[in-house]
């Protein structure tokens, strides 16, 4: 589906950047709207207005748990999925402080959480193991094994790839860490919502939960916390959130989160997943008949179903995309676009800088339509073959 793009521009385009994030759903705005009017009430309060404010808290905490698979208490509000990295990093560092000074992570992760390594190591004195990726992107539970070290506290791995969509095997990386009893967090921000996502399977300590990448707003997060793990709050306050984040609760979004939640597990369950990834499919094959030489970034099975990340031989991604303006999509990351060293995650995956500048990154939704997609392919190709014609 189209979406107005706002009023800058009458013209609509072809959403294909549902990684960067997602519309809110109706039915989640819906859910919204009444704690955006007339219930209000700080869900700390003991009146009715407040009662009212708690119950809704408490019952989008259930709906996040059940989608995750974990007991209520599990989950904590945050206001972003960076938010909720930073939690779990700095939280489990500090909460060990003294115990350790080891992280082992990957050189694929998104900023927030590299950045809060990097910050540790930077003003505590930590040590970062950066794990490399093979060409698929794909992290080996036996480089982990490898790097555990007498001082190690956490490992951070996240489990899908916000630009290539490659899935990574967190059940075999969260076993390791067991093995050597040391915390294991997975920042599950692109995979909630399009894949099943259970904290038992992956057997994770902290998983990170952002809204705007499953159909509820920006600015909305969660982070699931095991019972027992160690975690030391960043934000100090009144003791909300089990005392591991202060701050009078943001309830409408909440609530929205919540309702995402359920949205997708109903979306799971109808097996809506599969129909995004035949969408996705039908896109990469209409690409790939036409534009031979078409490189598929990611792995080609263990991948989210509805990322699609090619490189266009002989062209720049950034510039493919601006010559076709009816497609809305990205080149790597939308947290660090704009930038124009070919991205780090491709170059980490092994591709050189060409490859890397060609990559294109197609990330359908539950309301891309199979004319989005044929429409989309139609206009890339012809905006590609322009630029091979120019001299
Ligand atoms: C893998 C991953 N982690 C974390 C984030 C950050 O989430 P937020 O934008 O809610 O801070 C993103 C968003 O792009 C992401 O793709």
């Amino acid at each position: 589906m189209s979406h107005d793009a706002g009023p800058s521009t009458a013209d609509a385009a072809i959403y294909l950047d549902h990684n960067a994030t997602t519309p809110i759903a109706p039915e989640v705005l819906e859910a919204m709207r009444p704690y955006l009017q007339d219930r209000f009430g700080n869900p700390s309060s003991a009146h009715r207005y407040g009662a009212v404010a708690h119950r809704a808290v408490e019952d989008a905490r259930a709906q996040v748990a059940a989608l995750l698979g974990c007991e209520h208490d599990g989950i904590v509000f945050t206001a972003s999925g960076s938010e909720s990295d930073n939690l779990a990093i700095k939280g489990v560092a500090l909460g060990l402080l003294g115990e350790g000074d080891h992280i082992i992570t990957s050189t694929i992760e998104h900023p927030a959480v590299l950045g809060a390594c990097r910050y540790l190591e930077r003003r505590l004195g930590y040590r970062l193991t950066i794990l490399p990726v093979d060409g698929f992107g794909m992290v080996d539970p036996e480089d982990v094994r490898r790097a555990m070290e007498p001082g190690t506290v956490l490992v951070s791995v996240m489990h899908a790839n916000n630009e290539v969509g490659t899935i990574e095997p967190i059940a075999d990386i969260a076993g390791v860490a067991r093995e050597y009893r040391i915390a294991c967090h997975t920042d599950a921000a692109q995979s909630v919502g399009k894949v099943p996502v259970d904290v038992d399977e992956l057997d994770v300590d902290l998983l990170t939960v952002t809204g705007h990448k499953l159909y509820a707003p920006k600015g909305i997060g969660a982070l699931y916390v095991r019972p027992g793990t160690r975690l030391d709050s960043l934000i100090h306050g009144a003791g909300h959130e089990h005392g591991l984040r202060a701050g009078t609760e943001n309830v409408p979004y909440i609530v929205g989160l919540g309702a995402a939640c359920a949205l997708a597990a109903e979306r799971l369950r109808a097996g809506a997943p599969e129909q995004v990834r035949r969408l996705r499919d039908r896109l990469h094959a209409a690409l790939r008949s036409t534009a031979p030489g078409l490189a598929l970034n990611g792995h080609p099975q263990k991948r989210l179903p509805n990322t699609l990340n090619v490189s266009f031989p002989d062209q720049d991604g950034e510039s493919l995309l601006a010559r076709t303006p009816s497609v809305a999509a990205a080149t790597g990351s939308a947290c660090h676009s704009g930038r124009t060293e070919p991205s780090s995650v491709l170059t980490a995956m092994g591709f050189d800088a060409q490859r890397a500048l060609g990559a294109v990154r197609l990330s359908l939704g539950y309301d891309t339509t199979a004319a989005d997609v044929d429409m989309a392919a139609t206009a890339l190709l012809a905006s590609s073959s322009t630029a091979l014609a120019s001299p």
